[in-house]
C-alpha cells in the first residue's frame, strides 16, 4: 500500500485545515475542505435569500439543489485548492462570519449531506487524499486508513478564529466568535443526519497546547507506521 486515505474530523476551528494542507503538501497527496462545500452551499442560499435570521426555506433550497454547482481550483500561489460556486470562487466570501452563522443550518439538511458526500467520495475514489470535516471518518471514507479526531477547547478555538478574522479584515468581537464556535458544535454533534461523532478507530489529538509542527509530526509518524505496515 502506498497511497492511503486520511480523514481528519473535529470541532470547528481546531485547526484541521492548516495541518491537513501541510500534511497533504508533504505527502503529495490532494487536500479537500468539505467544510468548504458546506460553506459554498449556506453562500448560495444566502445569495438567493433562502436563509436570513430566523428563516431558512430548507424546501426551496432542496428544490435548487441541481443548480449548485462546487469545484475546487488548485491556486499555484496559495498551494492550496481554493473553492468555487458555480464558476465563482468564493474562497474568501465563505469565510465570513455570516457564512458561519449559517453554515450549520445548512448542514444539518440530509439532501444536502447526500449530493456533498457522494462529491466528497468522489474526491477520494483513487486514495492519496486528505479531507476535513465533521463526518469524514463515520460517514465519507468509514474504511479510512488513518482517521484523526482533533479537539481543543472552545475557548482557544475561539481564540485562533477571532485572531484570524481580526488579520482578514473582519471587523467583530472575540465574544461572537466564542459564541459561534460553541453554537456549531452543539448544532454539528447533536443533528440527527451524521453528527460529529468520533469514529471508534479515530486517534483523538487534543491541540489546546500544541504546535502545528507537533501535530504534523505526530500525524506523519502515524502515516509512515500504516505505509511500512
Ligand atoms: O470546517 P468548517 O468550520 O469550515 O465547516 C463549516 C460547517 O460545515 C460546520 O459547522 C459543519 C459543516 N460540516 C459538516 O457538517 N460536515 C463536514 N464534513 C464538514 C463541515
Amino acid at each position: 500500500m502506498n497511497r492511503i486515505t486520511i480523514a481528519i474530523d473535529g470541532f470547528s476551528s481546531t485547526g484541521k485545515s492548516t495541518v491537513a494542507k501541510r500534511l497533504a503538501k508533504s505527502l503529495g497527496y490532494i487536500y479537500v475542505d468539505s467544510g468548504a462545500m458546506y460553506r459554498a452551499v449556506t453562500l448560495y442560499a444566502m445569495q438567493n435569500n433562502l436563509i436570513q435570521e430566523n428563516c431558512f426555506d430548507k424546501e426551496l433550497l432542496i428544490t435548487q439543489l441541481g443548480a449548485i454547482k462546487i469545484s475546487f481550483k488548485f491556486n499555484e500561489e496559495l498551494g492550496f485548492a481554493e473553492v468555487y460556486l458555480n464558476e465563482q470562487n468564493v474562497e474568501k466570501q465563505i469565510r465570513t462570519l455570516e457564512v458561519s452563522q449559517f453554515v450549520s443550518q445548512v448542514a444539518t439538511v440530509s439532501e444536502v449531506r447526500e449530493q456533498l458526500v457522494l462529491q466528497q467520495q468522489n474526491f477520494g475514489k483513487d486514495k492519496g487524499v486528505v479531507m476535513d470535516g465533521r463526518d469524514i471518518g463515520t460517514v465519507v471514507f468509514p474504511d479510512a486508513e488513518l482517521k484523526i479526531f482533533m479537539k481543543a477547547s472552545a475557548e482557544i478555538r475561539a481564540n485562533r478564529r477571532y485572531k484570524e478574522l481580526l488579520e482578514r479584515g473582519h471587523n467583530l468581537s472575540y465574544d461572537d466568535v466564542l459564541e459561534n464556535v460553541t453554537t456549531r458544535d452543539r448544532i454539528d454533534s447533536t443533528r440527527e443526519d451524521s453528527p460529529l461523532v468520533k469514529a471508534e478507530d479515530a486517534i483523538e489529538i487534543d491541540n489546546s497546547e500544541l504546535t502545528v509542527e507537533e501535530q504534523l509530526e505526530t500525524i506523519k509518524e502515524l502515516v509512515n507506521h500504516i505505509l511500512s505496515k
